[in-house]
């Protein structure tokens, strides 16, 4: 993973000084974790989210395995999802990601692993939420 000179400062920031690295208990039920991969090179993203009661993103993580951008990515998509409802986590789109990080063409795919890693990870815990409000009717 080289990053060369032409890179924006900003993915220089967030790949130097990543935000949010790290994880989060995934058995913890309020924890939504998402693990995808890069077809186009193989990286790696698990991005993890704790959300409260009432839908807000406490807290979030990730571990990145793979290049500068897929690192900068996902420190990014930390930062903007902390915080916020899950609501508005869902409409983080890899363009937003990819326009903040002036990332060049052939690294838009590092973006779209960070908003892959959103999705998953809020489809998980929409999914243990959802079984533990079936299991609670019971
Ligand atoms: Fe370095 Fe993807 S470019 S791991
Ligand atoms: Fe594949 Fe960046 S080169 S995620």
């Amino acid at each position: 993973a080289v990053l060369n000179r032409s890179y924006h400062e900003k993915v220089i920031d967030h790949y130097e000084n990543p935000r949010n690295v790290g994880s989060l208990d995934k058995n913890d039920p309020n924890v939504g974790t998402g693990v995808v991969g890069a077809p186009a090179c193989g990286d790696v993203m698990k991005l993890q989210i704790k959300v409260d009661d009432n839908g807000r993103i406490i807290d979030a993580k990730f571990k990145t395995f793979g290049c500068g951008s897929a690192i900068a990515s996902s420190s990014l998509a930390t930062e903007w999802v902390k915080g916020k409802q899950i609501d508005w986590a869902k409409t983080i789109k890899n363009d937003d990601i990819a326009k903040e990080l002036s990332l060049p063409p052939v690294k838009l795919h590092c973006s779209m692993l960070a908003q892959d890693a959103i999705q998953a990870a809020l489809n998980d815990y929409q999914k243990k939420k959802t079984q533990r409000d079936s299991a609670e009717k019971k």
